[in-house]
């Protein structure tokens, strides 16, 4: 066992969950900046915080610089401290002097812990600090009661961190594959808890979506589907060039998730891409990464210019032809022309083919086409836009398209388990049973 282990297990308090309880998140969207939010609990007394669900973080952080009141966080000292030199290898064991901050969590010589806003692509230094943190308990189909993650440690971020997040937030809760990520350190605090979760983000305006965390399964969704029954697989590829320390957009960073598309197929017919780059390269360039922080798709630009002229020429054969674009979008189609079908708009499907030609994302129009509605317009939109030349990652698969699919993360195994429009399966993410409060 690390040192780092030995450290954080030294406080762990036996568990107090059954073995195969999990954790849940409920997501919503904040259709002014399309960003996902969640709700944590944090703190002593316990207080509900809302913060930006961020599938490629590395490690979550709190805005705690205007007003962190709590009985119960400790702080890391940096002296003699292996789990200060066992941070990130962002090159951010360091000491930080709080002393022109008073009142917030801090003290001298502590551990400081980089905090990252994945949407403005800044960050800063901020403390590394564990609290009460409490997330509702699920046995896979229902709301349970609070139960704690216990050590959690996240940073304690300036407020500078903030700008460009949705109003309603106050950091950043980090999924991506790091080991201070929250299901990681969730699944290191015992082995009874699978190393797994699975996110479904809803595409409901109304009603929110869910993430499983520590559960393989199941997760029940109604009238009763077990969606962990009927997945497909593909391996989980990281990309460990992302990004060290500061990230950009040019960099990515190297907590996110990337799959091995091969080849995309429009209604069967393959887009002329140059497919060497689909594959990651040695300085870390192309490839496909997830990402719950880009609104839409984005395709580097030698792959959106096959991909919408393919898109384009499979639905003049299906009678749809195009119209008056509405920004940010380039190709649309009159809503009146368009039939709408249980999976959405009947536009042509399009397929990310993976690790073999019979193992494909198939998305349907509920994914591809946005719903437009304007003073002067009523259209469906192609939901992929154009990455530039200079877009590192050959296709980032966006928020939208991600709506309404399950998706599960084995990160032992290095698995993604995806369910393809759960439209089709008569059943949507905002299906699965929220009780309005959770009992502490
Ligand atoms: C969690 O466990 C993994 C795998 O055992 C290990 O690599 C990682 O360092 C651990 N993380 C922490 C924070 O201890
Ligand atoms: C996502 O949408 C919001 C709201 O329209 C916009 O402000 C933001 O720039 C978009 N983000 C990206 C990465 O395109
Ligand atoms: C911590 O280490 C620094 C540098 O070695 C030293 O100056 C400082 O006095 C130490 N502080 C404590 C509290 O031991
Ligand atoms: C931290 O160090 C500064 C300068 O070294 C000192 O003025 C301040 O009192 C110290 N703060 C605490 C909380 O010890
Ligand atoms: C979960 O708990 C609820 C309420 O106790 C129960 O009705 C349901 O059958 C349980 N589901 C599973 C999958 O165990
Ligand atoms: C689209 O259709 C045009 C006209 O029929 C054809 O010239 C072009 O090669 C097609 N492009 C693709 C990518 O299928």
């Amino acid at each position: 066992m690390s040192p780092t282990i030995l450290f954080l297990l030294s406080f762990v308090p036996s568990l107090a969950l059954p073995a195969q309880a999990g954790f849940i998140l409920l997501i919503q969207k904040d259709y002014k900046t399309l960003q996902y939010t969640t709700l944590i609990y944090l703190k002593t007394p316990l207080q509900q915080t809302q913060v930006v669900f961020d599938l490629g973080g590395d490690i979550t952080w709190i805005d705690c610089y205007k007003n962190y009141k709590s009985s119960t966080y400790h702080l890391f000292p940096c002296n003699g401290s292996q789990f200060c030199d066992s941070l990130p290898n962002t090159g951010v064991s360091i000491c930080t002097d709080c002393s022109d901050n008073p009142g917030i969590p801090c003290a001298n010589n502590t551990c400081g812990l980089f905090a990252e806003n994945p949407v403005a692509y800044q960050g800063e230094i901020g403390v590394a600090l564990t609290d009460v943190l409490k997330l509702p308990t699920t046995n896979g189909s229902t709301q349970g009661p609070l139960s704690d993650i216990k050590n959690h440690v996240f940073s304690c971020a300036p407020s500078s961190v903030l700008p460009g997040l949705s109003k309603s937030v106050s950091g950043s809760l980090a999924l991506g594959q790091s080991i201070w990520s929250l299901q990681t350190q969730i699944s290191n605090s015992s082995s009874s808890y699978p190393n797994y979760f699975a996110v479904c983000l809803s595409g409901s305006r109304t009603s929110p979506g869910v993430a499983f965390l520590a559960a393989s399964g199941p997760y029940i969704f109604l009238p009763g589907i077990d969606l962990s029954r009927s997945l497909t697989y593909t391996p989980i590829i990281s990309n460990v060039y992302g990004g060290p320390f500061i990230s950009s957009v040019a960099v990515g960073r190297e907590a996110e998730y990337f799959i091995g598309v091969t080849s995309i197929n429009i209604n069967n017919k393959p887009v002329p891409l140059y497919k060497q780059f689909l594959a990651i390269n040695g300085i870390g360039i192309g490839g496909t990464k997830i990402s719950t922080v880009y609104n839409y798709t984005s395709l580097q630009r030698s792959i959106y210019t096959g991909f919408t002229e393919t898109f384009v020429n499979q639905s003049s054969a299906m009678n749809l032809a195009l119209t008056k674009p509405v920004k940010p979008f380039s190709f649309c189609y009159g809503a009146k022309d368009v039939q709408v079908t249980p999976t959405g708009p009947k536009v042509p499907t399009i397929d990310l083919v993976l690790q073999s030609k019979d193992v494909y994302w198939r998305i349907y129009g509920s994914n591809s086409m946005v719903r437009v509605t304007t003073k002067n317009a009523d259209v469906w939109c192609l939901g992929f836009l154009d990455g530039g030349v200079n877009q590192r990652q050959a296709i980032v698969i966006g928020g939208y398209q991600i709506e309404d699919n399950l998706l599960q993360f084995g990160l032992g195994s290095k698995r993604l388990g995806f369910s393809s429009s759960l439209l089709q399966k008569g059943t949507t993410c905002a299906n699965f049973k929220f009780t309005k409060n959770p009992t502490p």
